[in-house]
């Protein structure tokens, strides 16, 4: 919890800073904290209880179920006072222990609608290098709304792309140089993804992406209201599948003219690593299949170091570049000067 408040505090959510130190020190002391991760203390630390936790509790404050918090967290239309949060945050938990001891049990899911501000320059670039049609595959796509990318706004510097007027908007998040021209229009011929617990866009999935983001991020939570409000227009079809076998069916016979990207953004490290082997071997066998009229490509976007990494690889060919790196939720952007 610890370790997680310093994250929270660098990614701007003094809230959640605040909270997971109160709740780590309640925990110790065995308080309300203790009683409701009885049994959950060896969970392994990338299953990430703290925010599941954090969800759980956001979830009943956004269900109109917490009041008290209701009235201290943005989200919910509250005040921000870091000062009342604890109190309120400690006695919501103590008066619905046993719904949030099985609630800590989901697994945190979250749809970073903000990574497509990377991932939009990754496609752009894409389409520019390939002048066809993208065909785009993601794997671990949650409820989908990165494959709807090119239906939001993009503003930053002398780069422009999308509809002006999009309900999502993304402005001044690119740092230092800016990226090489780009298309002003692409042409997406198919859109698929699939996820081992795919989010499905009903209130009860709405509400599960929600409560996973930090209750004072008022900016991410615009951006997925904007993103929920625009996803029924652009019907994506998520698949329950793990990723490589859904990459083996998807990618057994070269498409002609397009070009096939998959995609990925924070899921590798929640993959098995015999199955990252294998989503690699999969790509590479049918990389090697590709043409020039049937390029394929592959658009990472993962840990790096303090930020995120952008990473293409094309086939045929099949060299790794670097594109850029990102903030985790999506801000910064940093485009790699080759
Ligand atoms: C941190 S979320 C990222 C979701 C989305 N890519 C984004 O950037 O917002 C990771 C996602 O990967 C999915 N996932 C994990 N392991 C997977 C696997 N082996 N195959 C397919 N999806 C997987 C999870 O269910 C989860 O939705």
């Amino acid at each position: 919890m610890r370790w997680q408040a310093e994250w929270c505090d660098k990614l701007g959510s003094p809230l959640y800073g605040s909270l997971l130190r109160h709740a780590a020190h309640d925990a110790e002391r065995g308080g309300p904290v203790a009683a409701a991760l009885a049994g959950r203390e060896g969970d392994p630390l990338e299953s990430m209880l703290q925010l599941r936790f954090m969800g759980a509790v956001h979830r009943l404050a956004l269900a109109g179920r917490a009041p008290a918090l209701a009235r201290i967290y943005p989200s919910c239309g509250g005040s921000g006072d870091l000062r009342a949060a604890w109190p309120a945050f400690r006695a919501t938990v103590e008066e619905h222990l046993d719904e949030l001891r099985s609630l800590v049990m989901r697994p945190v899911q979250t749809n970073e609608v903000g990574r497509s501000r990377a991932l939009a320059l990754g496609f752009l670039t894409l389409a520019s290098e390939a002048a066809l049609p993208l065909r785009l595959l993601e794997v671990g796509a949650s409820a989908g709304l990165n494959l709807r990318w090119d239906a939001y706004r993009y503003e930053s510097g002398e780069y422009e792309f999308g509809d002006p007027r999009s309900r999502v908007r993304f402005r001044d998040y690119i740092e230092g140089p800016p990226p090489p021209a780009l298309p002003a229009r692409v042409d997406v011929a198919e859109r698929a993804g699939c996820d081992e617990r795919p989010v499905y866009l009903d209130e009860d999935g709405q509400l599960t992406l929600r409560s996973y983001l930090w209750a004072d991020q008022l900016e991410r939570l615009r951006v997925l209201n904007g993103a929920l409000a625009l996803a029924p227009r652009l019907p994506v079809r998520i698949e329950r599948s793990g990723a490589a076998d859904w990459l083996g069916r998807r990618l057994a016979a070269p498409a002609e003219g397009v070009c096939t990207v998959v995609f990925h953004s924070i899921v590798m490290q929640y993959v098995e690593p015999a199955e990252r082997e294998r989503i690699t071997e999969v790509i590479a066998a049918a990389g090697a299949r590709a043409t020039p009229d049937a390029p394929l490509a592959r658009l990472a976007l993962e840990p790096g170091g303090e930020l995120a990494d952008l990473r293409v690889t094309v086939w045929p060919g099949g060299e790794e570049r670097l594109l850029g790196q990102a903030g985790y939720h999506g801000e910064p952007v940093r485009w790699t000067v080759e």
